[in-house]
């Protein structure tokens, strides 16, 4: 069964330049030449940074009315395949995505821009990026390596956090991904770059802004339904979203859908943590014109 082949956790190695671990590079060549259609969707994300909630948004907003058994039957990690990941007993991200009949094909990755198949921009697809910011999206992460198997294993938070500075994740540093992500969108515009912590201040505002950017004339009233059934508590109860059917992950350790709030940082991070994440922070960041809210 899949937990004996899951029996120790994989370790981490340089890869194109980033950390990562065999289950994101086992079908590389495959990844590299995918070929991406002009409709594809792809949603780019550094890993917690609020892709499953967006995925469900974008799902819902072009199936949620013309495919009703999609919403019951299919879990989102299927409806939304991962692009780079190969995962035991299930077929190849890039498999998956190829057995996609609908239309928009949406597409999660979380590799850093550079490492984006050619493909994407060739076809100039359209490209929605959530980003979130670097103390809730480190502790969210934390949380996520504690109990997923295919993750390496965390460690304590104090060395965690430091190698979350350090840039020695899985996916890379996350300085790098939010910021290259933020010069790509000054030279392509078919980027949509989006912040976890806007939509948790006003997710009917967000998906008003998905749907203009996605040229969507999706009504207000569908629009509102969208808004409450992608709430945090209803994604928590729904099978089909809270990721529970999968086997990789310990919900008694720690649940997918944890917490999703802005601010939990603050019951993680010391006092000399934070001084000291925050001085490492103005010389990491790149991009002077990208602002992160950690509170709201
Ligand atoms: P927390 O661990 O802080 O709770 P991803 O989908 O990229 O893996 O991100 C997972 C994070 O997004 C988790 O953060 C999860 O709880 C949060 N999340 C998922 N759906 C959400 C929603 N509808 N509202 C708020 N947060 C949500």
């Amino acid at each position: 069964d899949v937990s004996s082949m899951l029996s120790s956790r994989p370790e981490m190695f340089d890869f194109e330049g980033i950390s990562m671990v065999h289950y994101f590079t086992d079908d590389w060549e495959n990844v590299q030449n995918f070929q991406a259609r002009p409709d594809d969707i792809l949603i780019a994300t550094y890993p917690k940074a609020g892709t499953t909630w967006v995925s469900y948004i974008l799902d819902l907003l072009y199936f949620g009315n013309t495919a009703p058994e999609r919403q019951t039957s299919i879990p989102i990690y299927l409806r939304v395949p991962f692009l780079e990941a190969v995962f035991p007993k299930i077929p190849t991200g890039v498999e998956l995505v190829n057995n996609l009949s609908t239309t928009p094909r949406l597409i999660k990755t979380h590799l850093p821009v550079q490492l984006v198949p050619k493909s994407f921009w060739e076809q100039n697809c359209k490209v929605v990026y959530v980003a979130r910011n670097a103390k809730d999206n480190a502790v969210s992460y934390f949380h996520f390596e504690r109990m997923n198997i295919i993750q390496p294993n965390p460690g304590d938070w104090n060395n965690y956090l430091q190698k979350f500075m350090d840039g020695k994740m899985v996916f890379g540093p996350w300085y790098d991904h939010v910021c290259g992500y933020w010069e790509k969108k000054q030279t392509y515009s078919n980027l949509h770059y989006m912040f976890f912590e806007d939509m948790v201040e006003n997710t009917a505002r967000e998906v008003e802004h998905l749907c203009s950017f996605l040229g969507l004339t999706t009504p207000t009233e569908e629009r509102e339904k969208i808004t409450k059934n992608s709430h945090f508590d209803a994604m928590k109860q729904n099978k089909m979203t809270n990721y529970s059917t999968i086997p990789i992950m310990n919900f008694s350790i720690s649940p997918f859908m944890r917490k999703g709030k802005v601010g939990d940082w603050k019951n993680h991070f010391t006092v000399a943590q934070n001084e000291q994440f925050d001085k490492h922070y103005k010389e990491k960041m790149k991009s002077p014109t990208l602002k992160f809210r950690t509170q709201i």
